[in-house]
């Protein structure tokens, strides 16, 4: 491929493109920061488009109203904008009761992330989690520290506790002056100048500016702050890493913002960091053998290859009984998508004609015209695209890195009516297939289901009876996490399961997974089994040796 030069209006195209999502504990204010990066964006006109069909989502638990929700999450499953000169895509991270492995799985189809911290609360769980997925594959990461118009904790403390936390380096980019009622702005610290802060909801212009730390007019404005302030700016410039684009192309370091989403403070910044330093679609890695799958076969795809390739990272099912489709995301990893171009579906081994595709500007869905590396559409199917599926234009390619993650949450299907077991069998085949929820097969022929998050077990459920005719009740089972195994040799296999059988499980693709009951219970096998492999993730397709 690297003597074919690429298309110039190709690389021109791709060059364009930001495709970026957001992470953060439920309540740090991801709503709010799409909402107005949307309003920035001029994709949205008002605030509260975004915020509306959330509320709307949590309103409710009764499932009815979640399934009529679901036609909500597709359109804003992908916000595309334009924005300078530049194509943004925004991939939704759902979180609350919406928090799933699509969550995780999304994160794969990203080139950068935007990390959002509550001021008040520091690093929190679930920021934690997505982290470690953005770091599977050295994500780049911006940081906005939300909600400084409240009391909220001490900046060094702050950016110390991510650093530790995280195991990311900070470099701030702006600096707070004050906190609640008493938060002046943010003095930008590349370009030496301070951004003031007014309160207020619905204005896009972003408060004055004052040049220059050592400007007069800052003592005059703020003769109590700007003391702190200077003090502050001479030990950052004394002891904190400078910003370096290297290492935070690399996810080594995060470039860090402060502001208020809220009251639109600082969002035009993050728009500007992804613009200027995020960067464009990136070479995926995809193995080269007949099946797509090969581990040690692999090349780099790049962006602005002619040929089409992309993968499927997230399905969404649709709730309507009469109808069986579905709308698998894809991501456009080289070439050009143009409607009703025949493309080869790499696992099937058959052709396929790409028609109608989806786009997701950001209020609707409309059929996409042309799209490339970096854009994600969404083509209607009816089961026979699977998560981490990959099309291309002929080349039998797998992409690497969009992996299964260990669940959190297990239960056990019962049936109400036993008669139907062969239904549920198949039905939870195809359901772990596709990629909506993971199933385990015990010793015995038990069934047990692994989730990251509560809504996958519903969504099946639902699914079960509307696809499959069957009535299944799950049972939370005594399930603390599970890994997948790797074996040095077969005797080190044979031994382990002589010994351990009644924790390890099947996946849907026959390999071995140790479902560990406690914490410490994987800590003490892993620790009396040093030769085994236990791993938290593995690539659709992959079987382990
Ligand atoms: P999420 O998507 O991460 O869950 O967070 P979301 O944006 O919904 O924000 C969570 C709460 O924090 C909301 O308040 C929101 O208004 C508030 N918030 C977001 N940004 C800021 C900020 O910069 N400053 C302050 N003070 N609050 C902020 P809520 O009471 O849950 O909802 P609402 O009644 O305000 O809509």
């Amino acid at each position: 491929m690297a003597d074919i030069p690429y298309p110039p209006e190709l690389m021109r195209d791709v060059a364009k493109r930001r495709t970026f999502g957001i992470i953060s504990h439920p309540d740090a204010g991801k709503t709010t920061l799409t909402e107005k990066l949307l309003l920035f964006g001029g994709a949205i006109q008002l605030a509260g488009t975004v915020k509306a069909r959330k509320s709307a989502r949590h309103a409710t638990s009764d499932w009815m109203e979640v399934e009529k929700q679901r036609g909500i999450s597709v359109t804003s499953s992908v916000m595309q904008f334009e924005y300078q000169g530049h194509t943004i895509n925004l991939l939704d991270t759902p979180g609350h009761q919406d928090f799933s492995e699509d969550t995780y799985r999304v994160l794969t189809a990203v080139d950068a992330a935007v990390m959002v911290i509550d001021a008040a609360k520091g690093v929190e769980a679930q920021t934690i989690k997505l982290l470690e997925v953005c770091r599977l594959r050295n994500t780049p990461i911006i940081t906005f520290v939300n909600k400084m118009d409240r009391e909220v904790r001490e900046t060094f403390d702050l950016l110390q506790e991510i650093e530790e936390v995280l195991k990311i380096d900070c470099a701030p980019i702006t600096w707070p002056i004050g906190m609640g009622k008493t938060f002046r702005g943010v003095y930008h610290l590349l370009e030496d100048r301070v951004l003031r802060f007014t309160a207020g909801e619905e204005k896009r212009s972003e408060g004055e500016l004052i040049k220059g730390i050592v400007n007069a007019q800052l003592d005059e404005l703020f003769p109590l702050e700007v003391g702190k302030l200077r003090d502050d700016v001479d030990l950052i410039q004394g002891a904190s890493t400078p910003f370096s684009l290297g290492d935070f192309l690399a996810g080594k370091q995060t470039p860090v913002f402060f502001g208020s989403g809220i009251n639109n403070f600082g969002v035009q910044e993050i728009l500007q960091a992804l613009i200027d330093w995020a960067p464009p679609p990136q070479p995926r890695v995809a193995g080269v053998n007949s099946a797509g799958v090969s581990d040690s076969d692999t090349r780099l795809v790049q962006p602005a290859e002619a040929p089409f390739s992309g993968f499927v990272f997230k399905i969404q099912a649709n709730m309507d009984p009469k109808h069986r489709d579905r709308i698998a995301f894809f991501r456009i990893c080289s070439g050009r998508y143009t409607s009703g171009m025949k493309v080869k579906h790499v696992r099937a081994g058959r052709d396929m004609k790409l028609a109608n595709a989806l786009t997701f500007m950001a209020n609707e869905r409309v059929l996409m015209e042309d799209g490339v590396a970096g854009d994600i559409i969404g083509i209607h199917n009816h089961g026979q695209l699977h998560i981490g599926d990959t099309l291309t234009e002929g080349e039998s390619l797998g992409f690497k890195g969009i992996p299964y993650f260990s669940p959190e949450l297990f239960s056990a299907a019962r049936l109400r009516d036993p008669l139907k077991s062969k239904q549920l069998q198949k039905g939870l085949q195809e359901l772990g297939e596709e990629g909506a929820i993971q199933v385990f097969e015990q010793e015995g022929g038990n069934m047990l289901l692994g989730a990251v998050g509560q809504l996958q077990f519903e969504v099946v459920a639902q699914r079960l009876k509307d696809e499959y005719k069957v009535d299944a009740i799950f049972e939370s089972a005594d399930i603390h996490t599970a890994r997948w195994l790797t074996f040095p040799d077969d005797v080190t296999r044979r031994n382990f399961e002589r010994e351990q059988a009644m924790r390890i499980g099947k996946d849907v693709d026959g390999n071995p997974v140790y479902l560990a009951s406690s914490r410490y219970n994987l800590e003490v096998t892993m620790e009396k089994w040093p030769k085994v492999g236990f791993h938290a993730t593995r690539e659709h397709g992959q079987v382990l040796a």
